[in-house]
């Protein structure tokens, strides 16, 4: 098949989140079993110069449709990583040379609406200008969904490009639904007629995921539990109505994410100074040593560390982490470390712990992705005690790296995490907590942590459950070649 993958981010070239991670690994996995991939994003100079520095431009002057009989220009540039897999980034400086993707200083960029329909345009008249007969297209979240709307438009539905497409859509988070001053049609050129409940409406605005969700032939999210979910309204953010009426057409699926083993991999990651294995655990307990030395914290082996990476978003539930500290450094004998960047107060606060216990908490304000190897090889727990979690992959890689996950039961914590108990160590993963309050994370942490100072054996069982998983991609890919083969291409059917 070949397979038009769009996207607003991916790794190594640029990335805020498992969006990236998943736009790499997943069409990866999908040219391994042989398909044509082709996955477009934006360039932005700021962000990926010197990845890009081999990228060749394949195309000079690609006329954008923009607004009422104005044309932009943008060129393409391609990254080819193997015979069917390439990467197209669209170059366009007004839009996307910018130091962040999406916002600076926490502030969303005022024309992030204007950025992103001008993406998914550029995406549809690149697929024309290389002549890609495209047989499915797969965008994601927000960003790109204007795609699934255009390619069942007058504008696109006449081309031999598109007339065999099916058109997909991936939920990434419901939280972030691109939705804008109904004023932004305008650059779409679409016409009113799409200004309806069954498409981009929304409280009269303009909702992009909305749209996307209602006309494509499928869409996923990215965990099974996550797809239920968000058909209620706890978790729908406005789009349970919309959500339960695909569902109903068996238009919704979750399909679980998997995680890139071949960056993830303890026995051979060189990010980390040493390397470990299931069979043999000494590697991590010096990269405890250099995770302790590295934050400044003291260094012990007998004293449990939970850590901590993420994006400090209300998502995450990290204010419930920071309410259970101050009661935990003065009661526990453990330390704490965090790498993370996100809501100011949440910095603020994580860095005067740091001041305060210089021993004991280690905080790293800022993104940095050895750091983040470190971490997850150098902890003994993981703590994700999200609201919400579409999927979420850090606990997939602290597992693979012997950090047992502490999650809140949750989307793709739940479907991936196996809870600890007396009577199921053989096939715990890690440790789960239901009510996002501190007491409960807390006990379920020093719960956790009792294990690991009285129980060493059955701890080392949790561990090594996670480390042997199977979380590749491999599974992953054949559900949603599955999904491509069965998607029913007739409109709102
Ligand atoms: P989300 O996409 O919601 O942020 P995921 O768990 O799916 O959550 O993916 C997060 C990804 O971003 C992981 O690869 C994680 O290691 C990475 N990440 C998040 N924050 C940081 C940070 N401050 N430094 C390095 N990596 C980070
Ligand atoms: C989103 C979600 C996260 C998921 C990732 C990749 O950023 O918040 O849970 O793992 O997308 O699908």
């Amino acid at each position: 098949m070949n397979i038009v993958w769009a996207t607003s981010e991916a790794a190594p070239y640029a990335k805020t989140g498992g969006l990236a991670d998943v736009s790499y690994s997943l069409p990866y996995a999908l040219a391994e079993n042989g398909h044509n991939v082709s996955v477009f994003m934006p360039y932005y100079p700021q962000v990926m110069a010197e990845k890009c520095a081999d990228t060749e431009c394949v195309y000079e002057l690609l006329g954008v449709p923009f607004g009422e009989g104005n044309e932009e220009w943008a060129r393409i540039r391609r990254h080819k990583v193997s015979e069917n897999l390439s990467f197209y980034f669209i170059e366009f400086d007004r839009f996307f040379d910018r130091p962040k993707l999406y916002d600076w200083d926490g502030n969303e960029y005022s024309d992030n609406a204007e950025r992103f329909i001008f993406l998914s345009r550029a995406i549809m008249q690149a697929v024309l200008a290389l002549d890609i007969k495209v047989d499915v297209l797969h965008s994601n979240d927000w960003h790109t969904s204007l795609c699934n709307v255009y390619v069942k438009s007058a504008l696109y539905n006449g081309f031999d490009n598109f007339k065999q497409t099916k058109s997909i859509i991936t939920i990434h988070n419901i939280g972030y639904q691109g939705v804008f001053s109904k004023s932004n049609l305008y650059w779409t050129g679409l016409g009113w007629e799409y200004f309806n409940v069954h498409c981009f409406e929304f409280y009269d605005k303009l909702n992009f995921l909305k749209a996307g969700v209602l006309t494509a032939d499928m869409a996923t999210t990215v965990s099974p539990t996550y797809a239920e979910e968000i058909l209620s309204p706890e978790y729908g953010f406005g789009l349970e109505n919309p959500l339960q009426h695909r569902a109903a057409q068996g238009k919704l699926r979750g399909i679980l994410n998997g995680i890139d083993v071949l960056e993830w991999d303890p026995a051979t990651d060189n990010l980390l100074p040493h390397h470990f294995s299931h069979n043999d655990l000494s590697g991590k307990a010096l990269c405890k040593v250099a995770l302790q030395k590295e934050f400044g914290m003291e260094v012990r082996a007998d004293v449990p560390i939970y850590g901590v990476v993420s994006r400090l978003a209300e998502q995450k539930g990290l204010d419930v982490f920071i309410a259970c500290l101050d009661k935990m450094l003065e009661e526990d004998d453990a330390q704490f470390v965090i790498v993370g960047s996100g809501e100011k107060w949440q910095e603020v606060a994580l860095a005067d712990y740091a001041k305060a216990y210089p021993d004991r908490f280690g905080c790293h304000i800022g993104y940095s992705n050895k750091l983040a190897h470190l971490v997850e090889a150098g902890a003994d727990f993981f703590v994700m005690p999200s609201r919400y979690e579409p999927c979420g992959l850090n606990q997939m890689y602290s597992m693979k790296y012997g950090t047992v996950p502490i999650v809140r039961s949750t989307g793709g914590l739940e479907d991936t995490v196996s809870n600890y108990s007396i009577d199921n160590i053989d096939s715990a993963t890690g440790f789960k907590f239901y009510d996002l309050y501190p007491d409960a994370l807390r006990e379920t942490m020093r719960w956790a942590a009792s294990i690991y100072r009285n129980d060493f054996l059955a701890f080392e069982t949790v561990m090594k459950n996670g480390m042997t998983s199977d979380f590749s991609w491999h599974h992953t890919a054949v559900e949603y070649e599955d999904l491509y083969q069965h998607a029913n291409t007739k409109f709102g059917s």
